[in-house]
């Protein structure tokens, strides 16, 4: 099994509880003006259905699409998403060409094949599925500030859960590892789990885009909209256009 298929499961609202529904909430604040007219919408990798839910509720027809079974049954289960999730590959979407007005890939969805061409071809599928003039907001880590200031160790505890992560930066700046270990004070239970992501620049993110025909628009630095500064800013969030 790849460990995107481990990691992505049980354990990820445990691991990820504040990456919930309000956080959703303040980031579309900062950018719906890119979803005024261009519906249909489709969150790429929507997890457990946070940023559906936001943009259904703003009354946007929204549609998602994850790999794992268990966070999409959940999005049905807390938010009632029925009819409106796909189970699929992000590097093969069901979709036929030129589906949607905009694609979102929020919170650091991608980088998780260790081909390069195996994450390249998420950016050919979006391109494939967006109509002429659609929008690709796509939010990824800004490696460059995170190779300057990474936390190789933390503690932290959530509820039942007491958890302890490591992370390191291998093959010169290209993979961030990261294994986190969850003890369940309540059981005595422990589980590990694993993440490998390949820590694309923005430089070679904006090669990779417009390489697809992708025209990148703006760069931003985090999700209050600021503008993108090297080494400083927290997040990649490009905006490009088909
Ligand atoms: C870090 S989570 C972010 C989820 C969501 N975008 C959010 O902001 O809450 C990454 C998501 O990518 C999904 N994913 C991982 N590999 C995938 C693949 N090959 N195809 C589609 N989705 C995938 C995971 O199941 C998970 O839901």
């Amino acid at each position: 099994m790849e460990w995107y298929e481990v990691a992505f499961d049980r354990m990820y609202p445990i691991l990820y509880s504040h990456r919930d529904l309000e956080e959703a909430a303040v980031v579309i604040d900062e950018f719906e003006d890119l979803f005024l007219d261009q519906s249909p919408i489709l969150d790429l990798a929507s997890g457990n259905g946070r940023y559906v839910e936001t943009l259904r509720r703003r009354g946007l027809e929204c549609f998602g699409l994850d790999l794992s079974h268990y966070l999409l049954r959940r999005s049905v289960d807390v938010f009632g998403h029925n009819g409106c999730l796909v189970q699929g590959d992000m590097r093969r979407l069901p979709f036929v060409d030129s589906s949607f007005g905009v694609v979102i890939n929020m919170f650091t969805s991608f980088g998780y094949f260790s081909i390069d061409t195996d994450n390249l071809l998420v950016f050919k599928e979006v391109q494939r599925i967006l109509r002429p003039d659609g929008v690709f907001l796509f939010d990824f880590i800004n490696a460059k500030k995170l190779s300057i200031d990474l936390l190789e160790e933390t503690h932290r505890v959530s509820g039942d859960f007491e958890i302890r992560e490591r992370r390191r930066i291998e093959t010169r700046g290209k993979y961030l590892l990261k294994n986190a270990v969850i003890d369940n004070s309540q059981t005595g239970h422990t589980e590990t789990i694993e993440e490998r992501l390949r820590l694309y620049t923005r430089e070679e993110l904006g090669i990779m885009f417009e390489s697809v025909g992708l025209r990148v628009e703006e760069t931003f630095g985090d999700y209050e909209r600021n503008p993108f500064v090297d080494s400083v800013s927290e997040r990649v969030i490009v905006v490009s256009r088909k």
